[in-house]
């Protein structure tokens, strides 16, 4: 394998963003993923800003034809991808008996079946090379279930399957495939609309209540996510990496 490039999706905020920059500063070349490509183009200058290699690529991971469009536009940039990263989520709070089909149907759209073709399309790079990593980030709701988000943890349970699957169907051909579910993630698009819902009394019961007390950052998720990507963790696949201050265990 000659060089190191990896697919970050949902790259243009939050954990993505920050896993983007983390990712570059181990000299991958990063491909920034995200549904608007102006949306990518301050992170993808970041990485650049600081010596690193990075492309802007608009791509709706619900959408094979959208995301094998960017993932040809990475491959003509920096070469085949060997790393991806299924970051990009949307997420949802409804109570049970209100969700309906469509709300049911598009969180799995974009959180399960995204990871679904996204994976697809980058495995034949990762086969060819011998050498492949696969990092999904999954969420604690999955393991510990979660009031009003029967369609989100359901989702994200389905990453956790998905990865224990690719785990076993691809490690003999030198591919690892691991998990992280984060609890709250500060700073994020995501977690401030989380709390919009769930009130804001709720962050400080965050902070204060866990073992480690503090905000979980997304450089948090991103460091995690570096090694998970790097050579030394050869020997890990199939795991689920809880990074989340001890609030799940
Ligand atoms: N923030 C948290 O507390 C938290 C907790 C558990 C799990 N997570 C998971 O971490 C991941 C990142 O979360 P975040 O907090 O950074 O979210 P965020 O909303 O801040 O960022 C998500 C990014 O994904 C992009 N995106 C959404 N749908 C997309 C699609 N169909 N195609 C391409 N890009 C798309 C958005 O445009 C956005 O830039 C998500 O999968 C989320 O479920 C986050």
């Amino acid at each position: 394998m000659s060089k190191k490039v990896a697919l970050v999706t949902g790259a243009a905020a939050g954990i993505g963003r920050a896993i983007a920059l983390r990712l570059a500063r181990d000299g991958i070349a990063i491909g920034v993923l995200d549904l608007k490509k102006e949306a990518c183009a301050p992170v993808v200058d970041e990485i650049r800003a600081a010596g690193g290699k990075a492309v802007a690529l608009a791509g709706d991971i619900a959408s094979r034809a959208s995301v094998q469009a960017a993932a040809d536009e990475l491959r003509a940039a920096f070469g085949p991808i060997n790393i991806v990263v299924n970051n990009a989520g949307i997420t949802g709070f409804v109570p049970f008996m209100e969700l309906t089909d469509a709300q049911w149907d598009r969180m799995m759209e974009v959180n399960l079946k995204g990871a679904f073709i996204v994976t697809q399309i980058v495995l034949p790079d990762m086969l060819a090379q011998g050498w492949g990593r696969i990092v999904n980030i999954s969420s604690s709701s999955a393991q510990s279930g979660a009031a009003t988000m029967a369609h989100y943890s359901a989702a994200k349970g389905g990453i956790i399957a998905l990865t224990k699957t690719l785990a076993q169907e691809f490690g003999p051909h030198g591919i690892t495939a691991n998990n992280i579910p984060p609890r709250f993630v500060m700073n994020t698009v995501m977690s401030e609309e989380s709390f919009k819902h769930l009130g804001q009394d709720v962050r400080d019961t965050w902070t204060n209540n866990g073992p480690i007390r503090r905000q979980g950052e997304p450089k948090d998720i991103a460091g995690a996510c570096a090694w998970l990507a790097s050579d030394e963790a050869g020997y890990v696949t199939g795991q689920t990496i809880g990074v989340n201050g001890g609030r799940y265990i």
